[in-house]
């Protein structure tokens, strides 16, 4: 079975890590691997990969609204008119980072809470629509207004979404029970600091950020410090995975190994690029 990701850039991907490890485990014969795709060549890729026999691709940033043109739309994907797994069989597009968020919030109580959403992008809409499946009211913030009243315009056809310009969230200090970070500040090679001012953060939060490059953000690390409930990007990672893994093989992959295999290859990044 030939599986890959698709994305520009790519080479920092620990997708080919987590799934040749949990086809070794299922006892599958096949791989997948990391392909850099210039952003003009996408529809020739997907139908390459197709014509080559490849049963499936993951597709990232900057792919993941542009790629809904060329498949039919499954679920979470034609909610957010965004796909980041592919079927290359049915030309199916799914969206299983919604999934991921959902599963990174199993051991949370999320119904009736208050949830922070920083970010308008894939991530933002993903983690936002998966917070409201789970019955939080969402509060979209970003950056660039008009990115952010346009992703609550269509999010909130799903749930309780509400948007709030993002120089004034100070403001709901005290009002808010779940805060995400969907930029990537934080991130590897991206501004070290707080997506929120950091008065924002209490005991009693459950702080989830998405980025997982460190591990360690300064707002899980800020997040830690004050005693609030972490959830770590990694997680989201892994449970996408383990759900397009799903989607293409029919089998439910080992979590664990994925976990295993992700953090091992992010160590091996962090020694050869500091
Ligand atoms: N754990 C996972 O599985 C997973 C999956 C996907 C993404 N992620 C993480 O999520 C992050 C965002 O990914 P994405 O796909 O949503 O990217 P994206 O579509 O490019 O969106 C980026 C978002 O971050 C905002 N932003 C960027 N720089 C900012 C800054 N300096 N200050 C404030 N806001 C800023 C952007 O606001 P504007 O609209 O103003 O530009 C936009 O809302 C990534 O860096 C990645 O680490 C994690």
């Amino acid at each position: 079975m030939y599986l890959g990701v698709i994305g520009y850039p790519i080479k920092h991907s620990v997708s080919p890590a987590m799934h040749n490890a949990a086809l070794k485990r299922a006892g599958i014969e096949g791989i997948y691997l990391a392909f850099e795709v210039k952003p003009e060549m996408l529809e020739k890729a997907v139908a390459g990969a197709k014509a080559l026999g490849f049963t499936g691709l993951n597709v990232t940033i900057p792919f993941k609204e542009e790629v809904v043109k060329f498949v039919r739309l499954e679920g979470h994907a034609a909610k957010l008119k965004a796909v980041n797994t592919v079927d290359l069989r049915e030309m199916v597009g799914y969206n299983t980072d919604v999934y991921g968020a959902k599963a990174s919030f199993s051991d949370v109580d999320v119904d009736g809470k208050v949830a922070l959403v920083v970010g308008a992008g894939g991530a933002g809409k993903a983690t936002s629509l998966a917070l409201m499946e789970l019955g939080a009211t969402v509060i979209l913030t970003n950056r660039t207004e008009h990115r952010g009243l346009e992703a609550v315009e269509m999010l909130r056809k799903y749930g309780e979404c509400m948007f709030y310009p993002y120089t004034r969230v100070e403001e709901l200090k005290g009002k808010i029970d779940i805060l995400v970070n969907a930029t990537p500040i934080g991130m590897r090679g991206f501004e070290q600091k707080l997506p929120v001012p950091e008065d924002i953060l209490q005991p009693e939060m459950v702080v989830f950020d998405t980025v997982y490059n460190p591990l360690e953000t300064p707002l899980i690390k800020k997040a830690k410090k004050m005693g609030c409930k972490v959830i770590y990007g990694i997680e989201m990672l892994i449970h996408q995975g383990a759900k397009a893994f799903e989607i293409w093989t029919g089998a439910k992959p080992d979590v664990n190994l994925m976990r295993e295999a992700a953090l091992e290859a992010l160590k091996k990044q962090f020694i050869t690029q500091p």
